[in-house]
């Protein structure tokens, strides 16, 4: 950070280089850490550079999510902490630009000016590409600004070249290729922070992607709400699927990985399925979220398909790659859930066997389906549903990690480890990895021999290179 100036800076009205400090906090799931990313790219010009912690920046944006509940009172507990940090840097003469960005700024904008009136700017999802002009309409307005339009320009076509991974020297990064949805299920905020389904256009993604790998990133995960939906106009003037954007990055060079989510089972077609067999760099490791192994709820959830239909879906996908492991998403608690739903979920679980899973009680979101739904489950017994459901999730992680132990993987050293002399890596189930060995190995796939299971991380030795099929 010593490249930042420690001279107070003016908003900023003009593209001067006068370095000013720009501290992103970013929640809620992996497109938002995509689009810090890329606002902080968008203000670049601006002479902002990113630092570590609120105290001392010269903007502050706070990228929300309102997936569950509670969204809101932790976005506004938040802002009482970056008010406390603004006021005193005021009082020494000092402004800060305060922002809101994210899905409760789409959602609840007015009520974030309204609660809190030190912030001054409040923008959705869609219209970060404006922030350089927002950010000089801030400096020169009484009041907030804000910017929750789903404008008609696509913000991807405004946005300047992303400046890299996401992280500086990062080997693995995330690109977002679709974003939006259609799907409307009856507990989800997305469609309506998000907006429709949109999808970038292919030569925009393989620049991206080419830009990404020239600059030292080996492992791509290309995000998207429902990313299998993806219908990105191809240079050939034809629409292209998911499965064919993948072989076309498959090509180019120094991209060894390949990962996408988050998947709906409804857009799993035969292309893609049939990708996970032909591509070496499509890494065998799907999340793809059923919420529900009960019928009953999934159709009161509008997820447009059965259990069985999953199952068969899974069923297809190991026929193609056999060594691949699953992840998904579960709601416990949906209205109408009886026990008898939910032992359909616990069966159904049992029956995948997932390497790692995410599960949550509904909660109610303002403006869904399910929020005025008749029916509500007790707290208490979704509660107790969770925990019987984590449970059993954990029990399966812990086994696949377990199973892991003997194995031999490719990892992908993305960094050092805690300890003197580790690299940590990731396995192609997104495990983590520790093993010693030199920093030249950073951004290199080696074949590990996995020797333990930790709390939270596999380590491991290198096999000796005559034994070893990657360079
Ligand atoms: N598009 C993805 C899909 O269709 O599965 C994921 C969307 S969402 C960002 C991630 C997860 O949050 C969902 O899969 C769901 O399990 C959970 N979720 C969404 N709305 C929820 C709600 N109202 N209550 C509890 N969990 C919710
Ligand atoms: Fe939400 Fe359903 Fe769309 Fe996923 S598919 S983003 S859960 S509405
Ligand atoms: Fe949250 Fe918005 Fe992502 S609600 S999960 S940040 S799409």
């Amino acid at each position: 950070m010593s490249l930042i100036a420690e001279t107070p800076s003016p908003l900023p009205e003009t593209r001067t280089a006068a370095p000013k400090r720009l501290h992103v906090i970013t929640w809620g799931c992996q497109m938002n850490v995509y689009d810090s990313a890329r606002m902080t790219d968008v203000l670049r010009p601006l002479g902002y550079a990113p630092v570590d912690s609120p105290e001392g920046a010269d903007m502050v944006i706070l990228n929300t999510c309102h997936i569950r509940e509670r969204a809101s009172e932790k976005v506004f507990s938040e802002l009482g902490r970056l008010r406390v940090i603004k006021e005193a840097r005021a009082a020494e003469g000092q402004s800060t630009v305060l922002a809101v960005a994210g899905c409760v700024a789409q959602a609840e904008g007015k009520e974030i000016v309204a609660r809190a009136p030190f912030v001054d700017l409040v923008l959705g999802p869609q219209t970060y590409h404006r922030l350089p002009e927002m950010v000089a309409r801030a400096a020169r307005a009484a009041g907030a600004v804000i910017d929750t339009d789903f404008p008609a320009e696509q913000k991807f076509d405004f946005l300047p070249e992303a400046a890299g991974p996401q992280l500086p020297g990062g080997v693995t990064a995330f690109l977002t290729v679709q974003e939006g949805c259609d799907k409307f299920c009856s507990f989800c905020v997305v469609p309506y922070t998000r907006g429709a389904e949109a999808s970038r256009p292919v030569a925009a993604v393989l620049a991206e992607a080419r830009r990404m790998a020239a600059s030292g990133v080996r492992e791509i995960s290309l995000l998207g709400q429902n990313v299998n939906a993806y219908h990105g106009d191809g240079p050939d003037g034809s629409t292209w699927d998911l499965a064919r954007l993948l072989y076309a990055l498959a090509e180019i060079p120094g991209l060894d990985r390949l990962r996408y989510t988050t998947s709906h089972p409804r857009d799993m077609g035969e292309a893609l399925i049939r990708a996970h067999a032909d591509l070496p760099q499509l890494m065998p490791f799907l999340h793809l979220p059923v919420q529900s192994g009960s019928d009953r709820i999934l159709q009161a959830m509008n997820r447009g398909h059965t259990a069985d239909d999953y199952r068969r879906l899974v069923d297809r996908l190991r026929e193609h790659r056999p060594d691949l492991a699953l992840s998904s998403d579960f709601i416990v608690g949906h209205p109408g859930e009886t026990d008898a739903d939910f032992a359909e979920t616990m069966r159904l679980v049992r029956d995948i066997g997932y390497a790692q899973s995410y599960s949550f009680s509904w909660s109610p979101r303002p403006g869904t389906p399910a929020a005025g739904a008749p029916n509500r489950v007790a707290d208490a017994v979704s509660h107790a549903r969770l925990l019987e459901l984590q449970a059993l999730i954990r029990e399966q992680q812990d086994r696949f990690n377990a199973d892991s132990v003997g194995r031999t993987m490719d990892i992908l050293f993305t960094g050092r480890g805690r300890k003197p002399g580790q690299l940590s890596g990731r396995s192609p189930y997104l495990q983590a990895v520790h093993v010693q060995g030199p920093d030249s190995l950073i951004g290199t796939t080696r074949r590990v021999v996995i020797e333990r299971m930790l709390t939270n991380s596999l380590s491991g030795s290198f096999i000796p290179v005559a034994e070893s099929a990657c360079a």
